[in-house]
């Protein structure tokens, strides 16, 4: 990666980041910054709009909701998974919210007509009473959305112009691919109702500078080289390894699954060489190993952990822009999706995602109720990621601040993405937006900032 030397952009967007490294308060609240998001960024992006998992019958549809949008995507019986505008062609209703199943197809509880499962209108109730004009065929469907499938979730794009799913979403699709996301169930699924602008939000798990101040309890001594490499003891090296699994598992609820802390336990006695580096290199390939081969005995689908490392896709956080995240961490994940309610609120859900052996027994977990952000059961973790957010909006308004000055070598993915959102703003089209997504699509963590290129 470039570190950044031309540092001053000239888009016509206001409170546009001119200077890289900081980055104007008012497009966390500004009504108007807002209003161009709503009407600029997110009709033109590929979003997550649901979980496989969640249509995996013929006929079952979920609803996406995204501003004043509601999208349904369903599973057809021969189309495969196909998304829609919730809107009768008649007087507008919404014909389908949440989640269900359609076999029989959609009826409009307005005046009763049908649809079916493939947004195909099937009935138009006294059809006599209307001019043919407005029968014609082609104009009585479901308008379409763009749908495409990845990585085990359905995505849409409202803008049929825009390139297809794959190219806007790597070089996140191919490192996920090798890490065979698409086997990946949900295990549970929140939902948070956070007081903040949608980008302060996901902004608090783009880096780690946070992680000793906010979650002290992943400050573990013994996981660190000794200043004295004479010091070095493997044993203790060991015990603190297990001890930060097992704060991540709990303090996440599952992103270090609970089966792989209990693989990692079953190592505890290994024989690791008395050099700090190499002894770190030999538990993680020694894990990685035990890792992906009970998960294999069990009968799922489950990457080679090593193979990954030695490719570069063994990364902990893979971003795709704007607003769905996966951190991976050996056979499991967490995943995040975020989506604006207003300027000042958002949606974020949290998917703990693992593997199930195939062709078994699954289920998948049930839609979740919002919860605020300070409700007692959410894990640990998030409990103090979320902790700082409601102080930060606010901290925002202060007539004393006016952006927030990042720090090039820790921070850089804030500035990055904010600078391709004004590309958007801005009205670029898609090739020059196209040529900088791959610079994005990446592990956020400890990101330089990066040319943009306009
Ligand atoms: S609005 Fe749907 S049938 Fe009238
Ligand atoms: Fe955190």
């Amino acid at each position: 990666m470039t570190i950044v030397e031309h540092k001053w952009s000239a888009l016509p967007v206001p409170y546009a980041v001119e200077v890289a490294d900081r980055v104007p308060k008012q497009r966390y609240y500004d009504a108007d910054f807002y209003q161009m998001e709503a009407e600029l960024l997110w009709p033109r992006v590929w979003q997550m709009a649901c979980r496989l998992e969640e249509i995996s019958q013929p006929g079952d549809f979920a609803e996406y909701q995204i501003l004043d949008q509601s999208v349904i995507v369903a599973r057809t019986e021969e189309l495969g998974v196909r998304a829609f505008h919730s809107a009768c062609r008649h007087r507008g209703v919404r014909v389908a919210q949440g989640r269900g199943s359609a076999l029989g197809g959609f009826v409009c509880p307005f005046h009763g007509w049908c649809y079916g499962p493939d947004g195909r209108n099937t009935k138009v109730t006294q059809a006599r009473a209307f001019s043919e004009n407005n029968l014609q065929p082609a104009d009585l469907d479901l308008t379409p959305v763009r749908c495409e499938t990845w990585g085990g979730c359905a995505w849409i794009n409202l803008d049929d112009g825009a390139p297809p799913l794959r190219q806007c979403i790597e070089p996140f699709a191919t490192m996920f691919d090798a890490w065979k996301a698409e086997s990946l169930r949900a295990e549970w699924w929140y939902a948070c109702r956070l007081p903040v602008n949608w980008k302060l939000a996901q902004e608090a798990f783009f880096e780690q500078y946070h992680v000793l101040q906010t979650h002290p309890q992943l400050r573990i001594p013994g996981r660190s080289p000794t200043r004295n490499p004479a010091d070095f003891d493997p044993r203790v090296f060991v015990e603190a390894e297990l001890h930060y699994l097992r704060m991540m598992s709990e303090g996440m609820d599952g992103m270090v699954h609970a089966r792989d802390v209990q693989i990692a336990e079953g190592l505890a006695d290994v024989e690791l060489p008395a050099d700090y580096q190499l002894a770190r290199s030999t538990w993680e390939r020694t894990l990685n190993d035990a890792v992906s081969r009970a998960h294999r005995e069990r009968g799922c689908d489950v990457p080679d952990l090593n193979q990954l490392q030695d490719q570069g896709f063994n990364q902990p956080m893979g971003y795709c822009f704007p607003h769905y995240f996966i951190l991976p961490m050996y056979s499991s994940a967490s995943s995040y999706r975020f989506r604006p309610l207003g300027p000042e609120e958002t949606l974020m859900e949290i998917w703990s995602l693992t593997r199930f052996p195939e062709g078994g027994e699954y289920e998948p977990p049930p839609v979740p109720e919002m919860w605020e952000c300070d409700d007692p059961r959410w894990p640990p973790i998030a409990i103090q990621d979320f902790s700082n957010l409601p102080k930060q909006q606010r901290g925002l308004h202060a007539r004393g601040f006016e952006y927030m000055r990042l720090s090039e070598r820790n921070e850089g993915q804030i500035s990055n993405y904010h600078r391709v959102i004004d590309g958007f703003l801005a009205g670029l089209p898609y090739q020059q937006l196209m040529a900088v997504l791959p610079k994005i699509n990446v592990n956020p963590l400890e990101m330089p900032i990066v040319e943009i290129g306009f």
